[in-house]
C-alpha cells in the first residue's frame, strides 16, 4: 500500500479551525490527526470533545485520535461519539491493555496503541496480532515542533518484523518531527503512516508540503 499522511491540526490556527479542516478536505491528506492530551499522561492540555465535535462537523477525512491521557477506557465511547474513526491509546497508560483494545474495537473504531520513545516493541509481541495500528512516538509526546529522535528508524524496523510476522496488514504510523527530511526514509523503515503537524501548518502552503509528503519514497512501499 502507498503510505497515509496525517496532518495534525495541533499545529492548526485554532481560531480559524474550519479553514484549516477544509483546507486538509482539500488535499492529498488521508485522515486527520487529532492529538488529545489531559495535562496528567503529559505536560499539556491540547482540547477536548466539544473541539473534536467541531472538527467532525467540517471534516471530509477520518479522524485518527490519538489519546495522550491516562486511563482513556474512561473517555472512549465519548471520542467515538464526537468522531473518531480510529483511537490510539498509549501502552504507557493502559494496565489493561487487551480490554481496553478490544473496547475501542467493540465500539467500532479502529485500535491503536502508542508507544513512547523509551518502550521497546518486543513488549507488543502478544498483543501485535490484535490491533490495527501501532504508533511510534518519534518525539516525546505533549507538544508540536519538537526534534525527531533518530532511534525512530530502528523501533520502525523493529515493529515491521513483527508485523511481518504476526499482523502483515498493520498500520505503522510515526508521529513527531516528521518532514519532507525524513519522510522517505520513515517509509524506507516501514513507516505507512506519516502525521505531521508542524512541518505542514508552517510551511508557506500545507497543501503543498502534505502532497511533497505523500509523494516522499512512494516507490520504495509494497
Ligand atoms: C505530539 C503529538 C503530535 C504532534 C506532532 O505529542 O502527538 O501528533 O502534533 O507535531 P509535529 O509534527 O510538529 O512534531
Ligand atoms: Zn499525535
Amino acid at each position: 500500500m502507498n503510505h497515509l499522511i496525517a496532518p495534525s491540526i495541533l499545529a492548526a490556527d485554532f481560531a480559524n479551525l474550519q479553514r484549516d479542516i477544509e483546507l486538509i478536505n482539500k488535499s492529498d491528506a488521508d485522515w486527520i490527526h487529532v492529538d488529545i492530551m489531559d495535562g496528567m499522561f503529559v505536560p499539556n492540555i491540547s482540547f477536548g470533545f466539544p473541539v473534536v465535535t467541531a472538527v467532525k462537523k467540517h471534516a471530509e477525512k477520518p479522524l485518527d485520535v490519538h489519546l495522550m491521557i491516562v486511563d482513556p477506557d474512561r473517555y472512549l465511547k465519548n471520542f467515538k461519539e464526537a468522531g473518531a474513526a480510529g483511537m490510539t491509546v498509549h501502552y504507557e497508560a493502559c494496565p489493561n491493555l487487551h480490554r481496553t483494545v478490544q473496547y475501542i474495537k467493540e465500539l467500532g473504531c479502529r485500535a491503536g496503541v502508542a508507544l513512547n520513545p523509551h518502550t521497546p516493541v518486543a513488549l507488543l509481541e502478544d498483543i501485535i496480532a490484535d490491533l490495527d495500528m501501532v504508533l511510534i512516538m518519534s518525539v516525546n509526546p505533549g507538544f508540536g515542533g519538537q526534534k525527531f529522535i533518530e532511534n525512530t528508524y530502528k523501533k520502525l524496523k523493529d515493529i515491521k518484523e513483527l508485523s511481518n510476522r504476526k499482523n502483515p496488514g498493520l498500520y505503522i504510523e510515526v508521529d513527531g518531527g516528521v518532514d519532507s527530511t525524513n519522510a522517505a526514509k520513515l517509509v524506507e523503515a516501514g513507516a505507512n503512516v506519516l502525521v505531521a503537524g508542524n512541518s505542514v501548518f508552517s510551511a508557506p502552503d500545507p497543501s503543498v508540503a502534505i502532497t511533497n509528503l505523500k509523494k516522499s519514497g512512494a516507490l520504495s512501499v509494497s
